[in-house]
């Protein structure tokens, strides 16, 4: 995720920019840069937040009325000044922000090298000026030049560009990235997001993919990829500036649940990567995972996968007791890191401890972080910056990693195969919102709650516990569901509600009569199963997914319940689940 901003004024246009580009740094903050067009491309970027760039090299003193501008999200590539947006062609006549992911870009930039092209940066994104280059120099206008490249283009991308030779204008275009267009009497926007621009404007045109925008001063024209002209409509933005920032949600934690649909398919476009790292990978016959947190519960279902899918023999280690540990690594050992920040202090001591002996790959969200410059393999999630301090969508993110992982080293196409219809059943789920909002009302006073899976589904039990626990200071405890039977079950009682997860498959039944067990003492049941499954019709509470979702499968989806149930139950509490107290999003201390 990267944020980009354009526009077109009567004035000066740096400051706007400047404005608009601070309400979209949620979107990423490893670099941040801005280009305006006079006779020349006028570009300042940096690398770090944009206060920090912006005391050393006051991004908003440029001239020129139309201008872009960029906050970086790293993908491809360190967060690097080389590195970061605007990027610009050979003769610097054209500049260039851009949002996603060219899948691509390896072919088209060996093609752009052979024409005598020069590149600056790892980036994906330097392909887009320089095909833009060639185009205009073959004589084509700067938007039929855009027409060209995006033609060439495979991949998610919002682009905006400017050019010394039609420097009265910006063109753009949009495929499977965020892009809106603000209209106003006194210069036109363009924007990933409304929040950037609604200082400005309330009047906003939503693309569609695979439409191309051609903005002056005076003119917004919207097109498909044939320059035919796409009718729009305009709508008029109600909300204020801060609900805009979280996309009309009332807090970050809900926004970036709704977001996973696109973090699963984001991330399964990784997929490649992982399979290539798998074949790098030498020879090993044990697997550890160390992590934290929810980091740690991902691990978790790693290794239920990896021993029973694979026969790999696997341990999750908490990154924090590693140390005692280390006298077992050894060469035939590979170490799996799991960590969202990658700058998690526990985990970083934990890798330097078993670099020294064993191979390493990092499994981590923000691309250049501590972690990745230790370990000897590292594999990105997609799931963007993540605001709220309660882990959600990187989680997810992490498990469909870990599912890929898996896939690759057991050659199970079956498991490859399955992860594609992910990101629909995640969507379907999300329409059940308000039932689980129902339950959160009618729990939200209880003082403890058990949360019970087996195999697969236990890590989401302690995953589902330790959401609960964070942001509704309520007391949760996740358990094996055979193992309550051996203790816990002195507890129960009616005042407990106990979260079943009770996917279909081969432990379906011996988690059925857990559960029946526990409401023969009386507890109030909250059960998480197939919608088609007879046996819990008579249960109130239920959450119903779609009967394909077995208990293998059932990790990456079970636990958004949960994290609506959490998140609820934190709203009607009256606590700001975005900012729980004593939690910090990075823990930096060991
Ligand atoms: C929980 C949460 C924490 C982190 C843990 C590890 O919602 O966010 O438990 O999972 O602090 O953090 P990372 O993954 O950054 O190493």
């Amino acid at each position: 995720m990267c944020g980009i901003v354009g526009c077109i004024l009567d004035k000066t246009a740096a400051p706007t920019i400047l404005k608009s580009i601070r309400k979209l740094e949620y979107r990423g903050y490893d670099s941040v840069g801005i280009a305006t067009v006079t006779d020349t491309i006028n570009l300042k970027k940096g690398i770090g937040k944009i206060d920090e760039v912006d005391d050393e090299i006051h991004l908003d003193d440029i001239d020129g009325k139309v201008g872009i501008a960029h906050v970086r999200w790293a993908t491809h590539g360190n967060p690097t000044e080389d590195n970061a947006h605007p990027h610009n062609d050979c003769n610097n006549k054209i500049s260039v922000v851009h949002n996603g992911i060219i899948e691509n870009y390896k072919q088209l930039k060996d093609e752009l090298i052979s024409e005598g092209h020069m590149f600056k940066s790892e980036t994906d994104t330097e392909v887009i000026p320089h095909l833009l280059e060639k185009y205009l120099d073959e004589g084509k206008s700067f938007l039929e030049a855009m027409q060209s490249t995006v033609k060439r283009l495979k991949g998610s991308y919002s682009i905006a560009a400017i050019s010394t030779e039609e420097p009265d204008k910006i063109v753009g275009a949009r495929n499977e990235s965020p892009l809106i267009i603000g209209v106003s009497d006194h210069g036109n926007y363009l924007a990933s997001d409304v929040p950037a621009i609604l200082n400005e404007t309330n009047q906003i045109i939503y693309l569609e993919d695979k439409e191309i925008i051609q903005l002056t001063k005076d003119k917004v024209e919207v097109m498909d990829y044939e320059l035919n002209i796409v009718p729009k409509e305009i709508t008029t933005i109600t909300w204020d500036s801060e609900m805009a920032e979280k996309g009309g949600y009332d807090h970050f934690m809900i926004k970036e649940i709704y977001e996973e649909p696109q973090v699963i398919k984001d991330t399964l476009s990784e997929a490649d990567k992982v399979h290539e790292i798998v074949k790098k990978f030498k020879k090993f016959d044990r697997i550890y995972f160390v992590a934290c947190g929810t980091s740690y519960h991902a691990s978790l279902v790693g290794e239920y996968l990896i021993e029973s899918q694979i026969g790999i023999p696997t341990e999750v280690i908490l990154a924090s007791e590693f140390e005692y540990f280390q006298k077992t690594l050894d060469d035939h050992t590979l170490v799996i890191f799991l960590t969202q920040s990658g700058e998690t202090a526990d985990t970083i001591k934990a890798l330097k401890i078993a670099k020294q002996k064993s191979e390493t790959l990092a499994i981590v969200n923000v691309v250049g972080s501590s972690i990745t410059r230790e370990a000897d393999h590292v594999i990105y999630t997609r799931a963007g910056p993540e605001i709220s301090v309660a882990a959600t969508k990187t989680y997810i993110s992490q498990l469909v990693c870990i599912y890929l992982l898996v896939g690759y080293l057991g050659e199970n196409q079956e498991i490859l195969t399955k992860l594609e219809e992910v990101p629909e059943y995640a969507e379907e789920l999300l329409d059940s919102e308000n039932q689980i909002e129902q339950i959160a009302k009618k729990y939200k006073d209880s003082k403890d709650f058990f949360y019970i899976g087996r195999g697969f589904n236990y890590p989401t039990a302690l995953e589902g516990a330790l959401k609960l626990k964070e942001i509704t200071y309520i007391h949760g405890e996740g358990y094996p569901a055979g193992e309550l039977k051996h203790g816990p079950l002195a507890l129960i009682d009616k005042n407990i509600p106990v979260v079943g997860i009770l996917p279909p498959g081969s432990s379906y039944m011996k988690t059925y009569n857990n559960l029946e067990e526990i409401r023969a003492r009386g507890a109030d049941m909250i059960i998480l199963g197939a919608s088609d499954d007879k046996m819990i019709f008579d249960i109130e509470d239920k959450i119903l997914f779609d009967p394909d979702i077995d208990e293998i499968l059932a990790p990456l989806l079970y636990i958004i319940a949960l994290q609506l149930l959490a998140y609820f139950i934190s709203v009607e509490k009256g606590i700001d689940p975005d900012k729980p107290k004593n939690l910090a999003k990075s823990v930096t201390v060991e």
